[in-house]
């Protein structure tokens, strides 16, 4: 919520800046942690999604634990409160220095992603004396029904073990002694808003524990990724994700054997809809049968409409009637640089807040300087208040 008393000091303020809301997130973060609990699921908090200190701090003290998909993930996980035993470590491109900083902190394990990556952090761990343990990432050949860039789990995509590969991957495992196999990983894709997704991805997890039981393989964990999609259309009415459908799917579709546990990786449903991006307007152009608000920030301070096609809700928070239709566009020399077309909203002036919605996931860390601009700065709600 952007209360009248953050809208006066937004005055103070130089813009473009990200809003964050942290009775939103705090909100948000106690509703994952009871209903994790209720149903037995463990989270392991994506870092790449927001990667402030204050959202990792929030989030590692409510005792969720996290997934790091670099090294340097990793070194901020643990200064901000997560502990290096319920890391897991990700990525499709681990290099031979990210496995060291990984196997010097302690992590939970790695998700390993290919049969060379397996051999890699065997002749590692081995020359450090110490076993590895890992998870192997499948690919579960899920259409994750999201946008094609966002798409990780299907044959064609560069993530993950295909099952062709099967008897190729239990040969090295059986071959890599230091290496200590505990179960499988599995992600399919992000901003998954169809709940079958997750059934069918259960329904693949059990198949593939099956198969790795038969071959002698002690399955203690399944993993299934992260992806929980949140809602982009109406984030103010409806700021809370699915975690209880998520979690009601999972307990419906999957038996877990005495000792086995279930985990996910969720980023952006945790962090999306805490933060706004907050910008002026910088100018009002006045086409023949167009008009538009051109802003403070662009592409450079939220990439998601230009790279994903993605559609974020904008508001004019200074002027609410009359009513008026234009797009709004951001400052950057590039068309696709749009953050809505015919929008209906207030009327634009020059000077005028607008917000931009559910920018806490993938906003502040895919920032760049494009231009030169500055980096767009985080202002806290708990400072303001
Ligand atoms: N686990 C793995 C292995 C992942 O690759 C990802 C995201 C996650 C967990 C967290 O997914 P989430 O719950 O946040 O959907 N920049 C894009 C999203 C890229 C997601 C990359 N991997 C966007 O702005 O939509």
């Amino acid at each position: 919520m952007i209360t009248q008393s953050a809208l006066q000091s937004f005055n103070r303020m130089e813009t473009p800046f990200f809003y964050y809301d942290m009775d939103i997130l705090r909100a948000t973060v106690e509703k994952f942690v009871s209903t994790l609990d209720k149903y037995g699921v463990t989270a392991h908090y994506a870092v790449k999604a927001n990667s402030n200190d204050r959202i990792l701090k929030t989030i590692s003290g409510a005792g969720i634990k996290a997934e790091c998909a670099t090294g340097n993930e990793i070194t901020l996980a643990l200064a901000n409160g997560f502990a290096a035993d319920g890391i897991f470590f990700d990525g499709v491109a681990k290099t031979d220095k990210e496995i060291i900083t990984a196997l010097k902190a302690g992590v939970e394990l790695f998700n390993c992603e290919s049969i060379q990556e397996l051999e890699v952090i065997d002749a590692i761990a081995g020359g450090m004396g110490v076993k590895a343990a890992i998870a192997v990432r499948v690919n579960p050949d899920v259409d994750a029904k999201t946008h094609k860039y966002i798409t990780t789990g299907t044959e064609e995509d560069k993530f993950g073990i295909s099952s062709w590969a099967f008897d190729e991957l239990f040969a090295t495992l059986a071959r890599c002694r230091n290496l200590q196999f505990t179960g499988i990983h599995m992600h399919a894709g992000s901003q998954i808003t169809d709940m079958n997704v997750y059934a069918e991805l259960c329904k693949k997890a059990s198949e593939f524990e099956k198969l790795f039981t038969q071959r002698g393989f002690d399955v203690k964990l399944l993993n299934l990724g992260g992806g929980l999609g949140v809602d982009y259309e109406k984030p103010l009415d409806n700021w809370m994700p699915d975690i209880e459908g998520l979690c009601r799917t999972i307990s419906q579709n999957i038996s877990l054997k005495p000792g086995q546990t279930i985990h996910i990786e969720p980023g952006r449903a945790m962090v999306a809809n805490c933060a706004h991006i907050i910008s002026r307007v910088v100018y009002v152009k006045e086409g023949l049968k167009k008009k538009f608000a051109i802003l403070d920030c662009g592409m450079h301070t939220l990439i998601r409409p230009a790279l994903y096609q993605a559609s974020h809700k904008v508001e004019n928070l200074s002027c609410r009637e009359p009513l008026e239709k234009y797009d709004v566009v951001g400052c950057v020399c590039e068309s696709s640089d749009t953050f809505a077309k015919g929008l209906l909203g207030g009327a634009p002036h020059r000077g005028d807040f607008f917000a931009i919605h559910s920018a806490g996931a993938y906003g502040q860390v895919m920032n760049m300087r494009y231009l030169q601009r500055d980096l767009a700065p985080a202002v806290y709600s708990d400072d303001i208040k």
